[in-house]
C-alpha cells in the first residue's frame, strides 16, 4: 500500500492533477486526496482549480459536473460504474415530460442528477444550500423540485412551500431503521442524533441536527464532547473521527443488517489500485456531450453564484 501511494503521488505532480474526494469514499481514498468535502465544496473546487487532470473519487454524476464547470480539463473517475441510484430514479426523458406537462413552473434539481437533468433544470442545488436557494425565489413561486422525495418534502416543511417534488430516492438514506435508532438511543440517551436530509421523514423527526455532510461534520467538531448517531453513508465517520479522535460516533443501522447498507456500493467501487491506473493511463474520461454541457452549467453557475 506504501508503494501504491507513493506511485499515486508521483503521478500527480508528473501530471499537475487534483485528486478530489467525498466524504462517502473509502477511508484510504480520503488519505489520499488533496481535498475532501461534500459535494458542494467538490463543485466549488472544481470551478476554480488550476490543475490539468481532476480525478473526482466520487459517483459518475460529480465528475460530470466538475467535466461541465471545466470543459478544457481532462475529468477522471477511477471506476465509470460509480453511479448514484438517486441520479438513477431521475431519467433525463422522463422529466423532460414531467417539467413540460408543468408549464410556468420553475426547476430546481438536487446535484446527484445527470447533466441530460441539469441541462432542463433552472437552478441546481446541494444539501448545503437548498433551503438557501429555494427561499431565494418568492414565496408563490411554483417549483418542481427533483428528484429527491425526502429532501424535497423536507424543504418544503423547513420552508412552507409547497413544491411538486420529484419521486426519488437514495438507496442507501432510505434504509436507517428508526427501530433501531431509538433502540441505539435508549443504551446513548445522551447521544445527539445527526442525519442527512436524503433521510426518510421518521429519522430526521427524531434527528436533533438535520445537514449535509459537511454541516454534520461541523457540528461535531464544534461538539466534540458529544456523542453521535450518525444517519448518513457511513464513510463520514472517517473524518470525524480523525478531526475528534476521542468522541464516540455509531453508525445508525440500516433495517436489515445483513446488507451492509449504510455504506454506497458505487462509492464503494473506487480504490487505490484504480486510483493510481486512472492516473497511469489517464482513463476512464467523463465526457459530456456538448449541447448537454451548454446548458448544464448555466444552472450550476446559478448555484455557485447564489453559494458564494
Ligand atoms: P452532500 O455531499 O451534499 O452532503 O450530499 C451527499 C450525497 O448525497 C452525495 O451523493
Amino acid at each position: 500500500m506504501e508503494n501504491l501511494i507513493q506511485a499515486i503521488e508521483q503521478l500527480k505532480k508528473e501530471k499537475n492533477a487534483l485528486i478530489m474526494g467525498h466524504y462517502y469514499q473509502r477511508s484510504e481514498i480520503q488519505d489520499i486526496a488533496d481535498y475532501i468535502g461534500d459535494s458542494l465544496a467538490l463543485a466549488q473546487q472544481a470551478a476554480k482549480t488550476t490543475a490539468d487532470i481532476i480525478v473526482m473519487c466520487g459517483v459518475h454524476f460529480m465528475g460530470e459536473t466538475a467535466k461541465v464547470l471545466c470543459p478544457e480539463k481532462k475529468v477522471l473517475v477511477p471506476d465509470m460504474a460509480a453511479g448514484c441510484s438517486l441520479a438513477d430514479s431521475c431519467p433525463a426523458d422522463k422529466f423532460e415530460q414531467f417539467v413540460k406537462e408543468h408549464p410556468g413552473y420553475t426547476v430546481i434539481s438536487y446535484v446527484n442528477t445527470t447533466a441530460a437533468v441539469k441541462a432542463l433544470t433552472d437552478v441546481v442545488v446541494t444539501s448545503t444550500n437548498a433551503r438557501q436557494i429555494v427561499e431565494s425565489f418568492p414565496k408563490d413561486e411554483k417549483i418542481i423540485f427533483g428528484p429527491d422525495r425526502n429532501l424535497g418534502s423536507y424543504i418544503n416543511s423547513v420552508t412552507g412551500r409547497n413544491m411538486l417534488i420529484w419521486d426519488g430516492a437514495c438507496h442507501v438514506h432510505e434504509q436507517f431503521s428508526v427501530e433501531k435508532m431509538v433502540e441505539i438511543k435508549k443504551q446513548h440517551p445522551r447521544a445527539v442524533i445527526l442525519a442527512h436530509p436524503e433521510c426518510k421523514s421518521a429519522v430526521l423527526k427524531l434527528a436533533d441536527v438535520v445537514g449535509s455532510t459537511a454541516a454534520l461534520l461541523k457540528y461535531a467538531v464544534a461538539h466534540p464532547e458529544k456523542e453521535y448517531i450518525v444517519a448518513t453513508e457511513a464513510g463520514i465517520l472517517h473524518e470525524m473521527r480523525k478531526k475528534c479522535p476521542q468522541t464516540t460516533f455509531i453508525p445508525a443501522p440500516p433495517m436489515d443488517s445483513t446488507c451492509g447498507c449504510n455504506e454506497c456500493s458505487f462509492m464503494r467501487l473506487n480504490t487505490l489500485e484504480k486510483l493510481y491506473n486512472c492516473l497511469k493511463n489517464e482513463t476512464p474520461e467523463i465526457t459530456v456531450d456538448f449541447a448537454i454541457a451548454e446548458k448544464a452549467v448555466r444552472p450550476i453557475r446559478r448555484m455557485l453564484e447564489i453559494s458564494a
